[in-house]
């Protein structure tokens, strides 16, 4: 049964192991240290919206995508596939992406998606998303009216945010719902692994709207479909984007604990 009287303070005492538990590769389990420096990485990542040019070198790429590729899949098929594109590539994808969102005077295309990933939000899944949005127009000074406003803001989503690397992530168009919950997986270990690194990052589904101009650019099979795209690099604290701070709702409004 739920527990309606579950306080913080339940929350807050968290059950040992017991005595003797290994994780597999022999490492004790529940170290305090561990939890902190998890508990740090996980507080410390944010969407970023404003990044330095200087790339992140390119030796911390290949051992951070090396480290993610220890996700867990179901039935270990591993399916993401990622490209990952820097330096001119970046710039040249970059640019043919702006060409559709209307950046370079043309109309805003209509997205063309690979999956119907459509969720329309109602309730309280809208009210979430209300709030984030206002919260990120609040720190640019985008107005509610603020048509023009508005479409910078948009652009700026396929403007990477100036971010100096970035990763689309897709997966065979044949799998289904749950396939992407591995990718998602994936995708949630390779941001904290960058923000681990000090290497600031942002998850966009706006980044799958266009996958033919991601395909020309970079050459991706055409059996692979793009769900998801993440740039990164190093924050640019004077980006007003990054003061953007969202919330949560307490745990009890998604988790039910049963005993
Ligand atoms: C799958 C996914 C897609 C997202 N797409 C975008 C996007 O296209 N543009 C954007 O600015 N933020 C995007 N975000 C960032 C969310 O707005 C952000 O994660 C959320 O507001 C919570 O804020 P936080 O990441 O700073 O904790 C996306 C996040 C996820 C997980």
């Amino acid at each position: 049964m739920a527990d309606p009287d579950l306080t913080e303070a339940h929350l807050d005492d968290r059950s040992e192991a017991p005595e003797g538990a290994v994780f597999p590769e022999g490492a004790a389990v529940n170290s305090s240290d561990e939890v902190a420096v998890l508990e740090t990485v996980m507080r410390r990542r944010r969407s970023v919206r404003g990044f330095l040019e200087t790339p992140v070198p390119a030796g911390t790429l290949r051992s951070i995508f090396e480290l993610a590729q220890t996700a867990p899949s179901n039935c270990n098929v591993q399916p993401w596939r990622v490209y990952l594109a820097s330096g001119e590539t970046r710039d040249r994808v970059r640019a043919a992406l702006l060409g559709v969102v209307g950046a370079a005077g043309g109309p805003v295309e209509p997205p063309r998606p690979d999956f119907d990933l459509g969720a329309s939000f109602q309730g309280e899944y809208r009210r979430h998303q209300v709030e984030c949005a206002v919260a990120l127009y609040r720190e640019i000074g985008v107005e509610r009216g603020d048509a023009e406003g508005r479409l910078k803001a948009f652009q700026r989503n396929y403007a990477l945010f100036d971010a100096p690397h970035v990763a689309f992530i897709g997966m065979d168009k044949s799998f289904g719902p749950s396939v992407v919950v591995d990718v998602g997986i994936y995708l949630g270990q390779l941001m904290l692994l960058l923000t681990a690194h000090g290497i600031a990052c942002c998850p966009m589904g706006s980044l799958r709207n266009y996958p033919d101009v991601v395909r020309a650019e970079l050459g991706v099979p055409e059996e692979i479909g793009l769900l998801v795209g993440l740039c990164f690099g190093y924050e640019d604290p004077a980006v007003p984007a990054n003061r953007t701070r969202t919330t949560r709702a307490p745990v009890t409004d998604n988790v039910r604990f049963f005993e």
